[in-house]
């Protein structure tokens, strides 16, 4: 009875599986502060892909980690380089039955970890970056991405990349905007996935978790801009957030329940202070009860396969 009363439910399709593929890994790497999270292989990459495939999953969110990083993260934009393989590689495995998405972003590429070129005094350039992202997000289509996902929080990214990829030809693509990101401490397990350079923070593009109402601001740039999903980052702590998005919004809404957040329930499951499998099944219920249409969780695949097996 319980179950046909719920209020909201779980489903495979609304699950996006956010994954790392490493330049030159010849094995899967484990990351610690992640257990049971991996940086890729291209062939590991494509296992994991067609595995979320095959389970009817809505995404999966690629992250590249690449060799060799400079300034202005031009690794970005070889089609060679690490996250541009990677997607070919996963359209190639699952065509068009899952969405393939990429992250589109320089804090992965850049030798400094930021999530744009600086200028002279070292700040982070906002309009010499847009000018990057744009030249990405065509890099990141041509090589099979069906939507991006820009999370730098550049002031008007989303229109930027929309323009860039319509003069190229990839009207199709769609843009699956950050656009009330916070700038989080909860990030921390993600830079060790992604070897992060960065030494300092991120609060001159980053959003301050005091602030509620500049949500919706960000919320609505982002829509004027042309974005076709609109995300809240991260999900635990700013479920409010996420309602309030999920009131005014006409186009879908993601949540991303970040690194920190499958580290936290991780940890606490491996000292046995809480029960690992109904705390991530309450906090993704939560995250959905909020308001959050589709959700990216490192736990996509083992969901997805409980849902499979009738556990939930
Ligand atoms: C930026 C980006 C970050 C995450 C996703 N995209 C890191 C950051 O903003 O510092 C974090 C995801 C997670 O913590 O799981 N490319």
């Amino acid at each position: 009875m319980r179950r046909l009363v719920a209020e909201v439910r779980i489903h495979p399709a609304d699950l996006i599986l956010p994954v790392f593929v490493r330049e030159g890994a010849t094995e899967p790497i484990p990351l610690q502060s992640m257990p049971g999270v991996v940086q890729h292989t291209q062939d590991s990459l494509r296992a994991a892909a067609a595995e979320a495939a095959e389970l009817g999953m809505g995404g999966i969110m690629l992250f590249g980690v690449p060799e060799s990083r400079d300034a202005t993260g031009s690794a970005s934009l070889d089609p060679e380089g690490v996250l541009n393989a990677g997607i070919r590689a996963v359209k190639e495995e699952v065509g068009e039955s899952i969405v393939v998405m990429s992250d589109l972003c320089l804090d992965e590429f850049t030798d400094h970890g930021h999530c744009g070129v600086l200028t002279a005094d070292g700040v982070v350039d906002n309009d010499a970056t847009l000018e990057i992202y744009g030249r990405m997000g065509v890099a990141q289509a041509e090589a099979g991405a069906d939507m991006v996902g820009p999370s730098g929080m550049m002031d008007g990214q989303v229109a930027v990349i929309r323009q860039a990829l319509d003069e190229a030809g990839h009207q199709d693509t769609a843009i699956l905007a950050y656009a009330a990101k916070y700038s989080s401490a909860f990030y921390g397990p993600f830079r060790e996935a992604v070897d992060s350079q960065l030494t300092g923070d991120r609060k001159t593009y980053q959003m301050d978790p005091a602030n509620r109402r500049e949500a919706m601001l960000e919320v609505s740039l982002d829509l004027d801009e042309g974005a076709d999903l609109v995300m809240v980052k991260p999900a635990m702590s700013y479920l409010d957030i996420l309602r309030d998005v999920a009131e005014v919004s006409d186009v879908p809404v993601s949540a991303y329940q970040i690194s920190g957040e499958y580290a936290m329930i991780e940890a606490a499951a491996a000292n046995g202070w809480i029960n690992r499998d109904q705390a991530i099944i309450e906090s993704v219920l939560s995250i959905r009860r909020a308001g959050a249409d589709t959700v990216l969780t490192y736990w996509a695949s083992e969901l997805a396969r409980w849902i499979k097996e009738g556990r939930l």
